[in-house]
């Protein structure tokens, strides 16, 4: 099969982890989640991991910089030589030409930018909803996706807890920073004919299915 090198775009709480967990399952590929290596980083007190909380409880985006750092770092490892989903990374236009330049010199490039469309108030329902596991990081919906038993997660045991930056006002401010700083990266993948633009107010299940289309489809 063609290599797969996919980007997953989308406001916060459009399904992108959620979604690129499962085709990283499907695929056998890396998912490689900006945010979760943020968050790895301030659980295990690294300088990185409070750098970066100071930006993330204020739902602002971390500098260009220490992010495309990271990701190069990252892309640099050798389980991402057969594709890599991308998922929440790039979100300036600095990032998406950086990360060009990156695979460049890698002799690579982006085969497929997954974009998620949701509504602004089913966001707002879907990160204020939202519960992840203390343990494991695996993600939950109290109301979508609900765990079998309340408050602890199906796959570890672990308890589920709600992110900081997911409280009401965090969630409001980090929607106008995707509108204002992410939303431009739709024309630039539009320009390079990467674009895929699924409607991502579907059943999981559904949107899953979309995406597989998709990716199945050409490249
Ligand atoms: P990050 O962790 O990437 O958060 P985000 O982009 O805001 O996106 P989320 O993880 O909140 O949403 P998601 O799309 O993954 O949705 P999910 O699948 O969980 O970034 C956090 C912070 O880190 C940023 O604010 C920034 O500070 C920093 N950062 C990260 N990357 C950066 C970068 N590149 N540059 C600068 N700073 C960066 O789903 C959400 C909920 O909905 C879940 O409860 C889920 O169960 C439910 N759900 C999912 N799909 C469905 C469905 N189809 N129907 C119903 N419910 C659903
Ligand atoms: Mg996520
Ligand atoms: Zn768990």
């Amino acid at each position: 099969m063609d290599i797969l090198n996919i980007i997953f775009l989308g406001p916060p709480g459009a399904g992108k982890g959620t979604q690129a967990k499962k085709i990283a399952e499907e695929f056998d590929i890396p998912q490689i989640s900006t945010g979760d290596i943020f968050r790895k980083n301030l659980k295990e007190g690294t300088e990185l991991g409070l750098k970066a909380k100071a930006y993330m409880d204020k739902g602002l985006l971390v500098p260009d910089e220490i992010v495309v750092a990271i990701v190069e770092d990252r892309l640099k490892q050798p389980d991402c030589k057969q594709g890599f989903i991308l998922d929440g990374f790039p979100r300036t236009v600095v990032q998406a030409e950086a990360l060009d330049k990156v695979l460049e010199k890698m002799k690579t490039r982006i085969t497929h930018v997954i974009n998620l469309q949701v509504s602004r108030d089913e966001l707002i329902d879907r990160l204020t909803g939202r519960r992840v596991c203390k343990s494991c990081g695996a993600t939950y919906h109290m109301k979508y996706d609900p765990p079998q038993k309340s408050g602890v997660c199906d796959k570890c045991g672990g308890l589920l807890i709600q992110r900081d930056d997911d409280r009401v006002a965090t969630v409001e401010k980090r929607l106008d920073v995707y509108e204002k700083q992410t939303q431009p990266l739709i024309e630039f993948y539009k320009n390079k004919g990467l674009l895929r633009t699924i409607d991502g107010q579907q059943p999981i299940e559904n949107v899953f299915a979309d995406i597989k289309g998709e990716l199945g489809s050409d490249n």
